[in-house]
């Protein structure tokens, strides 16, 4: 079957729209996705027809919104491939989910002396959390350094690990670079010397099918924004066997089995321990929705449509005169570059007044910029509605902004 793409951009409302007078070209994708007219309804109906607290009310409207979210939870188990629901723990984002671990399984169980491998490709939500917990505990940080073509050297990794190795925290694809990282190379390796391994999937999960328990990962977190789902919704899975021992992060309503003045308060189990006060229900219900979007147009024709699309542009840009791009030849989602010796702002105004969106900056990701030794980068991003018309126009937007500054 031939990808319905016609279809895909008609189910998002924002695409058919106009930026400063041109046609939107939308390739910021990996920075927030845009949402389909499914998730927007499915929040909306929440709103109109299903709110009320969950995990609180007798009353009939409070059950069902918390069977609903229940439903979304073990959702999610299914869609990552998770063993159990249990495993499904709702966050904000990525980064909170990277600050749980930090707060509850790194203060908790690591001690001074111990060491954490993050590599040098990491987003900053995977850099600085790490960064806090060792100045706080006495835990050294080793990197594992980048290679010029954006991958990483896998011989290098035994070298990082000793018998105080506890932690390897790593992204499943750069959002600069789109580096795959083998992920089924790297874990095991991990995993022989004792290491628990975090997975950042937040540029993964949107382009690839996730599976946890093939990936052998402790934990995987992502972020339903990037998935075409709401914003401030995002998921922590952690294997049911450590979230067990690890104490709660934050404290309040939700978390708790008893909660006495004198004897003090008992936790309830996971992953409600690690969810103190009222959730983002209608997130986590238009999060349901992202999945079921994704699922219906199936993540392998996705990835082989988005992969394509990937190939086209990446010939494509090799038309721009003094375009340098970042990164390996086989990526996933992402491709950044710099146009000769402008800074990334120039060349994304003038890209804006085009009607082009694309992402300036160091991305959060000031160490790879460091690495590369630029101040900032281009970043455009391929998503599931987006076209070779589209990348087209960023070439012939490019070649414009070239002929203008040279
Ligand atoms: C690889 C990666 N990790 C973490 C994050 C942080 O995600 P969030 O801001 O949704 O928490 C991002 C967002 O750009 C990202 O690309």
């Amino acid at each position: 079957m031939s990808y319905p793409l016609e279809r895909v951009r008609s189910d998002f409302p924002l695409l058919a729209g106009v930026m400063n007078g041109q046609p939107l070209t939308y390739l910021d994708s990996a920075a927030s996705a845009q949402k389909p007219q499914k998730v927007i309804d499915r929040e909306l109906d929440f709103y109109r027809h299903g709110y009320a607290a969950v995990h609180r009310g007798i009353h009939t409207l409070s059950a069902e919104a918390t069977q609903q979210m229940e439903a979304v939870r073990a959702q999610v188990a299914a869609f990552i491939n998770a063993a159990a629901a249990e495993e499904i723990v709702f966050v904000k984002g990525t980064t909170e989910g990277i600050n749980l671990v930090a707060n509850s399984f790194g203060r908790h169980l690591l001690a001074a002396g111990d060491n954490i491998i993050i590599t040098e490709m990491e987003h900053h939500a995977n850099i600085v959390p790490w960064q806090m917990l060792a100045r706080e505990r006495g835990i050294q940080l080793r990197v594992w350094r980048l290679q010029p073509d954006g991958t990483l050297d896998l011989a290098q990794l035994p070298g990082l690990i000793d018998a105080s190795t506890r932690l390897l925290a790593i992204t499943q694809v750069s959002n600069v670079l789109g580096t795959v990282n083998p992920l089924n190379e790297i874990v095991p390796v991990a995993k022989a010397a004792g290491v628990k391994v975090l997975v950042d999937g937040a540029q993964a999960v949107m382009h690839q099918r996730v599976d946890v328990q093939a990936l052998d990962c402790d934990f995987y977190v992502f972020s339903g924004h990037k998935l075409y789902g709401p914003s401030g919704i995002g998921i922590l899975y952690g294997k049911r066997s450590l979230l067990e021992q690890m104490p709660p992060w934050e404290g309040g309503g939700s978390m708790i089995q008893q909660v006495s003045l004198m004897q003090g308060t008992t936790f309830a189990a996971p992953p409600w321990r690690f969810e103190a006060g009222s959730p983002n229900t209608a997130g986590i219900m238009g999060l349901g929705a992202a999945m079921d979007y994704v699922n219906e147009l199936g993540l392998d024709a996705i990835h082989n449509y988005e992969q394509a699309l990937m190939h086209y542009a990446q010939e494509a840009l090799k038309q721009v005169p003094t375009l340098k791009t970042y990164g390996p030849v086989e990526r996933s989602g992402v491709l950044a570059f710099n146009l000769g010796e402008h800074h990334a702002y120039d060349v994304g105004s003038f890209l804006d007044q085009y009607g082009i969106a694309i992402r300036t900056g160091h991305h959060c990701a000031m160490p790879l910029m460091a690495y590369y030794a630029v101040p900032s980068m281009c970043r455009a991003s391929l998503a599931l509605y987006n076209t070779r018309e589209e990348v087209d126009r960023l070439v012939a937007g490019l070649q414009r902004i070239y002929r203008l500054l040279g």
